[in-house]
């Protein structure tokens, strides 16, 4: 027996198709050596009283946890039992490849198309279709993906959070049963997962072994890990279905979103660098540094106050000039005009033309906000159609920021906000649109039936079609901050609002939890006002710089209240962030497992360079501290090591910072380099070159 061998990157998949029933993950983890003879039978094959679960777990193959597929036709009961039809595999050993199972159920009366491919960063993505074959309506009420995971995978982390505080990390065993994070808000949501890990007892970025599961939906989703006493645990997402809200009449086909499989065998920077390869295959133009107006003016928009905001930005060295909300009909503040997607004739008499043909005489590109799902009922489009309001029309649901999300799947409302948004990207050749989402979605009914399937769809299909008129538009994916970030927004936008909060304290976790699923291109991080407009805190600029230095940068400030210092010192690291971006938007994101629970270590390293920042965020109870080992490096190779950007107030910085110096890389790696002592809230930038 050869079993279906896919291995790319030093990871490895094996599924053994000797049957009965659908193909079996036999092994997902590390790559397993040449493999120039097949694989022993008596290896392969299952385990007396522990199968591998199929591709598809039920209860006919012994798994008698979450089944994979569950559904309900009126009148008849058929457990699935599926027969292969075809296997087709495409695996070139050492860079993956793909994995199709058609097969049926003729029972049940359905029929399955199974996808795996491992792209050549060893990165596991799966899909399902399930067709019903019967002439009765087949109600889906979940279809997921999993994949297992050996025993010595005995702890979970998984991620929380709310407005302006994403990503906050949990911990716990996996014990046995199911441990099962849901949503039901009809968008991603602060508190969604992201990535949900299994590994082995203390991983950590640098150590243990590890395995991580991501759905690539906006919708609502599910992601579990379950521990059966068989001796069988795994991992699963999918889509969070309400009941009726798939119902496949003959011939129709529920398709799964793409799920995300992340095995390493060395901590979470490999689980998190296998998924930046697969979003950095779509490569990004430069990304320009960017100023966005909404906490220097919010629905401020006179034009004096707008162009000297420009003029500022440009003088700064900022390329991209991004008007947030309130520049459209009736948008005095939240309560109204969400859906009047016309430019305000009170407020811009001559249309956005005066500031965009400015902030374009400086040189910087233009970028303009929406929220398109959403509607204010204080609105034109609100009075003139109060049906496109998702809901039931006998009721609207409660409202959250004074707004209401619009039926997209409803065409008349699709093409209205197609039409409109098109028509603004054209009129002032818009570089850049922000994309906002301000609440979750309650009770979502279309056409009688529950709605966040069809309205995630629509909302794909909206930015699609957007695109595909517009080549070279850019969009950004924001949602109250960070509450719509997946690998399916991800698939048609090019960069995430990270966070509402730009306290740079806040931001040093959020960006270091979200830059496990996110490049730093496509993290949005922008160096706020002096005293933040969320926490209140006032944390030095050289801090704020040095956190948005390593993502996206740009700035969320009112820069016509800067002092001529404050304006200098933000062009300086600027400027720096110019000089690193191409190291800092293609290189390795590492993140070291430092001592000190006060401190951070993070970094980027392609093979030529380096840069690291360590971060000081709270007081230090060891006197001395702890070296700073830098995790990526070639050991063979020697790097000079310098410090980088303006240096970090009252720091009592080591002898190599006042001139650099040359270190092999096997000694940064295990001694490291002495440590600064630094304030709380601050950060030394390292920079290296290979020698
Ligand atoms: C929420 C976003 O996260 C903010 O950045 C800003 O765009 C506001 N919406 C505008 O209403």
């Amino acid at each position: 027996m050869s079993p279906v061998i896919l291995s790319a990157a030093g990871a490895a998949l094996v599924l053994d198709d000797s049957g009965p029933g659908l193909p079996r993950v036999r092994h997902f983890g590390a790559a397993l050596g040449p493999l120039d003879a097949p694989l022993p039978a008596a290896v392969v094959a299952p385990a007396f009283a522990s199968p591998a679960p199929p591709l598809l777990p039920a209860q006919g193959d012994g798994w008698y946890g979450r089944p994979g597929l569950s559904g309900v036709r009126d009148g008849e009961h058929w457990p699935v039992r599926w027969s292969v039809d075809r296997l087709e595999a495409r695996a070139e050993p050492g860079s993956g490849g793909t994995v199709t199972v058609t097969a049926t159920d003729a029972q049940a009366g359905l029929s399955l198309v199974s996808e795996l491919v491992m792209d050549e960063g060893g990165l596991v993505r799966m899909r399902h279709a399930v067709t019903n074959t019967a002439p009765s309506p087949y109600r889906m009420q979940g279809l997921v993906c999993a994949l297992p995971v050996p025993a010595r995978a005995g702890e979970l982390l998984d991620f929380t959070g709310r407005w302006g505080l994403e990503k906050v990390p949990q911990r716990r065993e996996f014990g046995y049963g199911v441990w099962s994070r849901e949503n039901r808000r009809g968008r991603t949501g602060h508190d969604g997962t992201g990535l949900l890990v299994a590994g082995t007892g203390r991983f950590g970025f640098r150590s243990g072994e590890v395995w991580a599961v991501h759905a690539g939906w906006s919708g609502g989703h599910v992601h579990y890990a379950e521990r059966l006493p068989e001796g069988v645990a795994l991992l699963a997402a999918g889509e969070l279905l309400d009941p009726g809200e798939v119902v496949l009449a003959r011939g129709e086909t529920y398709r799964t979103p793409w799920v995300y499989f992340s095995w390493s065998g060395t901590g979470l920077d490999e689980v998190s660098a296998r998924v930046h390869g697969h979003l950095r295959s779509r490569p990004l133009p430069v990304r320009p540094v960017t100023l966005n107006n909404w906490e220097a003016t919010y629905f401020d928009h006179g034009l004096d106050r707008l162009l000297e905001l420009a003029e500022r930005a440009a003088a700064a060295g900022v390329e991209r000039f991004v008007l947030d909300d309130g520049w459209f009909r009736h948008r005095r503040d939240d309560r109204a005009g969400l859906g009047d997607w016309y430019v305000d004739e009170g407020v811009w008499p001559d249309g956005l033309h005066p500031l965009a043909v400015r902030v374009r005489e400086l040189g910087m590109q233009f970028g303009l906000w929406f929220e398109p799902e959403m509607v204010n009922p204080d609105s034109d489009l609100a009075r003139e159609h109060p049906d496109w309001i998702l809901g039931r029309p006998e009721r609207t649901p409660p409202p959250y920021r004074n707004q209401q999300v619009l039926d997209l799947a409803r065409p008349e409302a699709y093409a209205y906000l197609l039409e409109r948004t098109s028509a603004l990207v054209g009129e002032y050749a818009l570089d850049y649109i922000k994309w906002d989402h301000n609440r979750d979605i309650a009770e979502p009914v279309h056409d009688g039936a529950p709605g966040v399937h069809a309205q995630t769809l629509a909302a794909y299909r909206l930015l699609d079609e957007l695109r595909a008129r517009h080549p070279g538009l850019e969009i950004e994916s924001c949602s109250s901050g960070g509450a719509r970030i997946d690998l399916g927004i991800l698939a048609r936008t090019d960069r995430v609002w990270t966070s509402d909060s730009n306290d740079a304290l806040d931001r040093q976790a959020i960006q270091r939890w979200t830059g496990l699923l996110v490049p730093p291109e496509r993290l949005g991080c922008h160096v706020g006002a002096p005293g933040d407009h969320i926490t209140g805190r006032s944390l030095p600029l050289a801090f704020r710089a040095a956190t948005a230095l390593f993502g996206h940068m740009g700035v969320e400030w009112d820069l016509t209240s800067a002092s001529e210092a404050e304006l200098e010192e933000l062009a300086t690291w600027i400027a720096l962030h110019k000089r690193l971006r191409p190291l800092l938007h293609a290189g390795r994101v590492v993140r070291a497992d430092h001592p000190d629970p006060s401190a951070l270590l993070h970094g980027v390293v392609l093979p030529e360079r380096a840069v690291y920042a360590y971060v000081q965020q709270a007081s230090r109870l060891d006197m001395a501290p702890a070296p700073l080992r830098l995790p990526g490096l070639d050991p063979a190779a020697t790097y000079e090591v310098r410090t980088a950007g303006p240096a970090p107030e009252r720091a009592l910085l080591p002898e190599w910072a006042a001139a650099p110096v040359r270190v092999p890389g096997a000694v940064l790696a295990e001694l490291g380099l002495p440590a600064p002592a630094l304030r709380p809230a601050s950060a030394l930038i390292i920079e290296l070159e290979r020698v």
